[in-house]
């Protein structure tokens, strides 16, 4: 029996040290330890034993018990602690190295540009309008003037869904639909796509941006326009730019003027960018004809009114230098982050 329980011992230690399981650990204590354990099955013949013998025995069964027993028990810590480190090694996470950077979007320089804008007119009390990018003849020319097969449709060729359907070449097609809809006073800027038969080049694209200003009311003179549009310049580009107004034609205002701005690059002494001039062309403006007036359905011997019309991107590329139009549709991150 002695020899009987040596083995126990020897076999459950051998087993116990090639188990990789914690699993595995528990069945070996019920192999063992159990009620039909081989132990127990030992330790039942133990009344078959002379009776001075059973004692110390009896001892040596419970030697064996407890170094099982203590054994399965540094086993099975040993196998759970392994397991815990296998899975703290492969879940690590070190809190102190550097974060990793997210790329955050920003607004589109034409996008900042109009919002500028924006506020300028809203806090000369202006309001906001929209006008739709699939239009009338009718409104984007008609009515201002520009009745089919008038010259100054030549420079506006654009893209037809019929006829009388095109995609407007001018946001100026918002001023008719709004002396349409509303009564005067009318304060408007209405910004927004446009669309011209134009291949891509440094200086064109078929759709670029335009924002369109219109007012109307009782006594809206020409000395309006002017500071109005000095204001904006003022207030976009700083307070020592100059402006100047040349005499220009435009089928819907009478008189008809561009403006020009001081120019970006040499602040007047005239350089590259504006030919020796000092000054860069800014935007188209006039007084509303009296016809468009009456052709809304305004009286235009009680009212009058001024309006202009400037390209997005012709506002903003100077400014930033930017030689390229094509550089504000092509989306490049690296020409973006720049602004
Ligand atoms: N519609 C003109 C263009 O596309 C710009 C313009 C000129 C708008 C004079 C106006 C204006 O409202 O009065 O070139």
């Amino acid at each position: 029996m002695k020899e009987k329980l040596e083995q126990i011992r020897l076999a459950a230690q051998e087993l116990l040290d090639k188990a990789t399981e914690p699993a595995a650990i528990e069945e070996l204590r019920v192999k063992f330890l159990g009620k039909k354990g081989e132990l127990t099955a030992i330790l039942k013949q133990m009344g078959q034993l002379a009776a001075d013998e059973r004692p110390a025995m009896g001892q040596l069964a419970n030697t064996v018990r407890e170094a099982i027993e203590s054994s399965i028990e540094k086993r099975r810590k040993e196998l759970t602690d392994a397991a815990l480190n296998k899975r703290l090694e492969s879940e690590r996470l070190d809190v102190t190295l550097p974060g990793e950077p997210t790329v955050r979007g920003e607004l589109h320089p034409l996008d900042k540009a109009l919002e500028q804008v924006k506020q300028i007119f809203l806090g000369m009390g202006f309001d906001v309008v929209d006008g739709p990018e699939v239009e009338f003849d009718h409104y984007c020319f008609e009515m201002l003037c520009m009745p089919k097969g008038h010259p100054a449709r030549d420079t506006q060729d654009t893209f037809y869904i019929d006829d009388n359907i095109l995609l407007r070449t001018q946001t100026s097609s918002v001023q008719v639909r709004t002396m349409l809809s509303r009564k005067p006073p009318i304060r408007i800027i209405s910004p927004g796509r446009v669309y011209r038969v134009d291949p891509v080049d440094a200086t064109h694209s078929p759709v670029f941006h335009q924002v369109e200003g219109l007012v109307v009311d009782k006594g809206i003179r020409m000395s309006d326009l002017k500071g109005t549009l000095e204001q904006l310049t003022k207030k976009l580009y700083g307070e020592d730019m100059k402006v100047r107004f040349r005499p220009h034609h435009f089928p819907y205002t009478e008189p008809s003027a561009e403006m020009d701005v001081t120019c970006f690059r040499c602040h007047g002494k005239g350089c590259r960018l504006c030919k020796g001039e000092g000054y860069i062309e800014l935007l188209g403006c006039g007084m509303v004809h009296p016809q468009v007036l009456e052709n809304c359905g305004i009286d235009s011997t009680v009212y009058s009114g001024f309006a202009f019309g400037v390209g997005l991107e012709r506002l903003t590329m100077p400014r930033y230098d930017i030689d390229d139009l094509r550089l504000f549709f092509e989306n490049d991150v690296r020409f973006l982050k720049q602004f």
